[in-house]
C-alpha cells in the first residue's frame, strides 16, 4: 500500500447521501439476526451498532446516553452546562449497571440485626458483607436475606450470630471476568460472589441479579468493570481542561472536543494542551469537511475524526455563511487522507436510515445523529401538541440557535454571543415514543443493508465498499433519484 493519497473519485464531487443507491450483491446471509453491525468508534473502543447520539441540549443527556449504550450505540452528552452538571451526568451513566459493585456496603459483624436490617431497607439491597474490625474492610462473613429470617424476633442480637462466616464464603479476586464468575456462582449455586485481596480485604461484589441484567442486553457496551460506556463533549477554549479533568474523573471513556471548524489554530492549541495532560483516554476531535482538515486533525493525534460541516437539520451554516462540503464528499475526502487508519465520524444530514449505510459505505465507521434521535422518550425536553397540527412534538435546536445560546449558562458574554448572527435554529420533531423503537429499525435496515452488499458484516461492507466504492454505488441521476425516493 503506498502512503499517496488516492484522487476524489467523481462519483463524490459535490454529493450527498439521496444521490447513491447500493448495486446490491449476491447475498450468503440467511437470517439478518446473524449480520453482525460492530464498528470502531476510536482506534481503541469498539461498539456494536455504529450510532452515535449528538452532544446537543435536545439529544444526549444521560437518559439517551444510558439507553444508547444499552442497545449497542454510544453517544456524547452536551456541553451546554456547567461542568458539575455534565460531571454528574457522565456519573450517573456510569453506575446505573455494572456486573462488579466496585463499593459495596460493609457493616462490622457487631452491628445488631436491627441495625443490619434497617440499612437493608433503606439501600434496598438484600444482603449485607461483613467485616471483621470497624473501617478495615477486612471480610468477616455475609447476612445473606435467609439469614435475616433466620433471626426474625432476635432484632437486639448482633448480626456475627447470624452471619454464614468466611470459612463457608465462596469468594474470588478482583479482576475476574463475567464469564468466571457465572461459572463459580452457577456450580456452588450463590447469588453474592465477594471480591478479595490477599489480606482478605474486600475490593468489590458481584451479584446474581446484576449478571441477568446484563445478560437481558447483549449488544449493551460496557467497559471492562461491566459499567456501560458514557462519553462527553468539551470545547477548546475557556474551561475545556477543567471540563476534561472532571469527566475523566467521572468516569467518561471517551471526550469529544467539538468546535464548528476544527481545521484551525485554536483546535491545535487545544489539543497539545489536552494531550500534554490527559493521557490514555480517547479523544474524538471535529468537525471538519475536507480531506486537509482530516489529515490536520490525524496528524494532531485524534482517535477519531468527526466529519460534517452544515449538513445537519439544525444548521444555518450553509444557507447564512455559504460554508460546507456535501456530506458524502466531505467523508469521501476524510476516507481518503485517513485511509482507514482512523475511524470516522459521519455527523449530520442524516434523515432515512439508507443515509447511515451509504455514509459507511463511503468511508465513515459510525454516523452520528440529531434530529433523527431527538423525538423521542430519551431526549431532553418536553412533548407538547402541536397547535396547527395537532401532531405530538418536541423541540430540536442547534446549538448556536438563539434558544440555545441564550440557556447556555456557561456562556459568560452572552448578549454578545446572542448578537452575531446565528448558525443553528429550532425545529419541530414529531414525538416517535422510545429511542429503543428507532433504533430497532435502523438495525433491522443496516442489516439487510449489509445482505444487499453481499457481506456478513457491516465491517466487511464497509471495507470492501470503501476501498473500491465506483464498483459498488451508483451515483443517481436527477430522473433516477425521483424513481428511487418520490414516494
Ligand atoms: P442532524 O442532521 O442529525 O445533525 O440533526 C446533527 C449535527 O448538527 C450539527 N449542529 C449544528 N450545526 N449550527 C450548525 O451549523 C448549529 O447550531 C448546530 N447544532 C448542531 C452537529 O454537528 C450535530 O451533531
Amino acid at each position: 500500500m503506498t502512503n499517496q493519497i488516492k484522487k476524489l473519485e467523481t462519483i463524490f464531487y459535490g454529493a450527498t447521501f439521496d444521490d447513491f443507491l447500493l448495486r446490491p450483491q449476491h447475498s450468503m446471509v440467511w437470517t439478518r439476526k446473524e449480520v453482525d453491525l460492530t464498528m470502531p468508534l476510536t482506534k481503541s473502543i469498539s461498539i456494536n451498532m455504529p450510532i452515535i447520539g449528538a452532544n446537543m441540549d435536545t439529544v444526549t443527556r444521560e437518559k439517551m446516553m444510558n439507553t444508547l449504550s444499552l442497545e449497542g450505540c454510544f453517544g456524547f452528552i452536551d456541553r451546554n452546562c456547567s461542568i458539575e452538571d455534565e460531571a454528574a451526568r457522565v456519573k450517573y451513566v456510569k453506575t446505573q449497571h455494572s456486573f462488579v459493585i466496585e463499593n459495596p456496603i460493609v457493616l462490622y459483624k457487631k452491628v445488631t440485626i436491627r441495625e443490619a436490617k434497617s440499612v437493608i431497607k433503606k439501600k434496598g439491597v438484600s444482603g449485607i458483607l461483613l467485616e471483621d474490625e470497624p473501617g478495615k474492610r477486612v471480610l468477616a462473613g455475609i447476612l445473606s436475606h435467609r439469614d435475616v429470617l433466620r433471626s426474625d424476633e432476635k432484632d437486639s442480637h448482633l448480626v456475627q450470630e447470624f452471619m454464614t462466616p468466611f470459612k463457608e464464603l465462596v469468594t474470588a479476586k478482583p479482576g475476574i471476568s463475567i464469564g468466571e464468575a457465572e461459572k463459580i456462582m452457577f456450580r456452588n449455586r450463590i447469588e453474592k460472589l465477594p471480591l478479595i485481596d490477599k489480606k482478605r480485604r474486600i475490593k468489590g461484589l458481584i451479584t446474581m441479579k446484576d449478571l441477568r441484567l446484563a445478560k437481558q442486553k447483549p449488544y449493551s457496551n460496557k467497559d471492562k468493570k461491566g459499567r456501560l460506556l458514557a462519553g462527553a463533549a468539551i470545547g477548546a477554549s475557556g474551561d475545556f481542561m477543567d471540563r476534561a479533568e472532571a469527566l475523566i474523573r467521572a468516569g467518561a471513556d471517551c471526550l469529544l472536543m467539538d468546535v464548528a471548524h476544527a481545521d484551525s489554530d485554536v483546535i491545535k492549541k487545544a489539543f497539545k494542551n489536552f494531550k500534554s495532560k490527559f493521557k490514555g483516554i480517547p479523544i474524538v476531535c471535529g468537525n471538519v469537511a475536507t480531506g486537509g482538515g482530516a489529515k490536520f486533525l490525524m496528524e494532531l493525534g485524534a482517535d477519531a475524526i468527526k466529519v460534517g460541516v452544515g449538513p445537519g437539520r439544525g444548521c444555518r451554516t450553509r444557507l447564512e455563511v455559504g460554508a460546507g462540503v456535501p456530506q458524502m464528499q466531505a467523508i469521501r475526502e476524510a476516507y481518503l487522507v485517513t485511509n482507514g487508519k482512523i475511524p470516522i465520524i459521519a455527523d449530520g444530514g442524516v434523515k432515512n436510515d439508507k443515509d447511515i449505510f451509504v455514509a459507511i459505505a463511503a468511508g465513515a465507521s459510525t454516523v452520528m445523529l440529531g434530529s433523527m434521535l431527538s423525538g423521542t422518550d430519551e431526549s431532553p425536553g418536553f412533548i407538547t401538541d402541536d397547535p396547527v397540527t395537532k401532531q405530538r412534538i418536541k423541540i430540536y435546536r442547534g446549538m448556536t440557535s438563539p434558544e440555545a445560546m441564550a440557556d447556555n449558562s456557561t456562556l459568560d458574554n452572552l448578549e454578545e454571543a446572542l448578537s452575531t448572527p446565528q448558525e443553528g435554529q429550532s425545529v419541530k420533531v414529531p414525538y416517535v415514543g422510545s429511542v429503543v423503537g428507532v433504533i430497532n429499525r435502523i438495525s433491522g435496515h443496516l442489516r439487510s443493508a449489509v445482505s444487499y452488499a453481499g457481506e456478513k458484516s457491516l465491517y466487511d461492507a464497509h471495507k470492501k465498499i470503501a476501498q473500491n466504492p465506483e464498483d459498488f454505488l451508483i451515483r443517481l441521476s436527477l430522473a433516477s433519484q425521483k424513481e428511487s425516493f418520490d414516494r
